[in-house]
């Protein structure tokens, strides 16, 4: 048994998307939540500037105490998954591989498409570990940045969600694809829009994926908590806004706010 807290990142309230299923999943386990909103969006940043504010943040988590990271962005965890690991000395689940691991577990899989930040699709993460793993399987990438902000801004549900997704996807609607990868975590927050888009398209949430990996680690290391639950949020931005997201997203428990200050360059 181990009671220390899972330690959660993401540039904003993507990783709320990640946590909602830690909670689902782990109901016992305690929560540090850290969204960078001070330097959102990473999708736009260089893979370096990623790689420096991520390994900030898992230091921090580190000095929390957390038994385990979970990198609740794919644009951190294409950036920065080897560094972190080999930097920290707990545990780092990543976004991408449990990605593409979940993709792939459906039948009849012939083409998949992978919508991401600019970082992560620029970065090839999606496509290389697809082409490795299924080297004949079609792939359609594609980087609508302008979705994230929608999410972070607060409009999901609303008539000018719709109209970014119905734009951003179109490409999807003229040549479909079997199955979707949602390779943001910002991106489960619009999947009311995106499937009223594309409805024939299965949309994938590695969340699912990444967190059966965090509780599988956790078994096997006898490292669960028994008697948890709680969350502790941390930003970098306004907390109103990080309340916001979290009181709309995430199961109701004990929660605290944080305002954090990063001890990283840009
Ligand atoms: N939610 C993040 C991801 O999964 C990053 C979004 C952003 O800050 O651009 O990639």
């Amino acid at each position: 048994m181990d009671k220390r807290p899972i330690g959660v990142m993401d540039s904003g309230l993507g990783g709320l998307s990640v946590a909602r299923v830690l909670q689902r999943t782990l109901p016992h386990e305690d929560l540090i939540f850290v969204g960078d909103q001070g330097h959102f969006p990473y999708g736009v940043r260089s893979q370096e500037s990623v790689r420096r504010l991520s390994l900030a943040i898992g230091a921090f988590l580190e000095k929390q105490d957390a038994k385990m990271m979970v990198i609740a962005c794919n644009t951190a965890t294409a950036a920065a998954l080897p560094a972190l690991q080999a930097q920290l000395s707990i545990p780092v689940i990543g976004m991408i591989n449990p990605g593409v691991k979940a993709a792939l577990a459906l039948p009849g899989l012939k083409q998949v498409g992978v919508i991401a930040t600019t970082g992560t699709i620029k970065a090839g993460a999606y496509q290389a570990a697809l082409k490795q793993a299924a080297p004949t399987l079609a792939v359609t990438a594609a980087a609508p940045q302008a979705l994230v902000s929608i999410v972070e801004g607060h409009q999901t549900g609303t008539a000018a969600a719709q109209e970014a997704v119905d734009r951003e996807l179109a490409a999807f609607k003229e040549q479909p694809v079997d199955a979707l990868i949602l390779g943001c975590t910002h991106f489960p927050f619009l999947a009311p829009e995106i499937s009223h888009t594309l409805p024939q398209t299965t949309l994938v949430d590695p969340a699912v994926e990444a967190v059966a990996a965090a509780k599988d680690w956790l078994v096997t290391h006898e490292a669960l908590n028994d008697k948890g639950g709680r969350l502790t949020l941390y930003t970098t931005g306004h907390i109103a806004d990080l309340k916001q997201g979290a009181e709309q997203w995430l199961q109701e428990a004990p929660a605290t706010y944080h305002q954090l200050e990063l001890e990283a360059d840009e």
